[in-house]
């Protein structure tokens, strides 16, 4: 079966495009394109493994954004209030002048896990948001 080949342009910090570019060649990939190909795929995947998630667990956000994006700050906050219900703690420390890390400890039901770190993600400044989940091992 042949599939439909489709070509996009995209835009990018060159900073970005440039690491990628030394990944990709590392790695031994034949082309951009085909890092990229999989680089959507592990989004996608990364998508359909918070979907599936089920039931009470426990879990970690890690978190690194630019804290001197305009309002990120805030917005976070608003956010971690608005899901306070499900955070347990959280850690914060400031990497360099620009970026800082953050690990919230989170306990629920893993579906509202996908909807905070899913807000998160869309914000402008926020550079990677990593989801773990476990089980809370309850009648072990
Ligand atoms: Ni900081």
């Amino acid at each position: 079966m042949k599939k439909d080949l489709m070509r996009i342009g995209i835009s990018l910090p060159s900073n970005l495009l440039d690491r990628f570019d030394e990944i990709i060649a590392l790695r031994g990939y034949s082309s951009r394109s085909e890092g990229i190909r999989d680089s959507i795929r592990n989004y996608i995947i990364d998508y359909e493994w918070m979907s599936e998630q089920k039931g009470d667990r426990v879990g970690t956000i890690t978190l690194i954004f630019n804290h001197s994006q305009r309002g990120l700050v805030d917005e976070l906050t608003d956010i971690e209030h608005d899901y306070s219900k499900l955070i347990e703690s959280s850690i914060h420390v400031h990497l360099d002048d620009k970026n800082c890390l953050e690990v919230i400890l989170v306990r629920g039901e893993s579906q509202d896990f996908k909807s905070i770190v899913e807000k998160m993600m869309a914000l402008k400044g926020v550079k990677h948001v990593k989801l773990t989940t476990t089980s809370p091992g309850r009648g072990l």
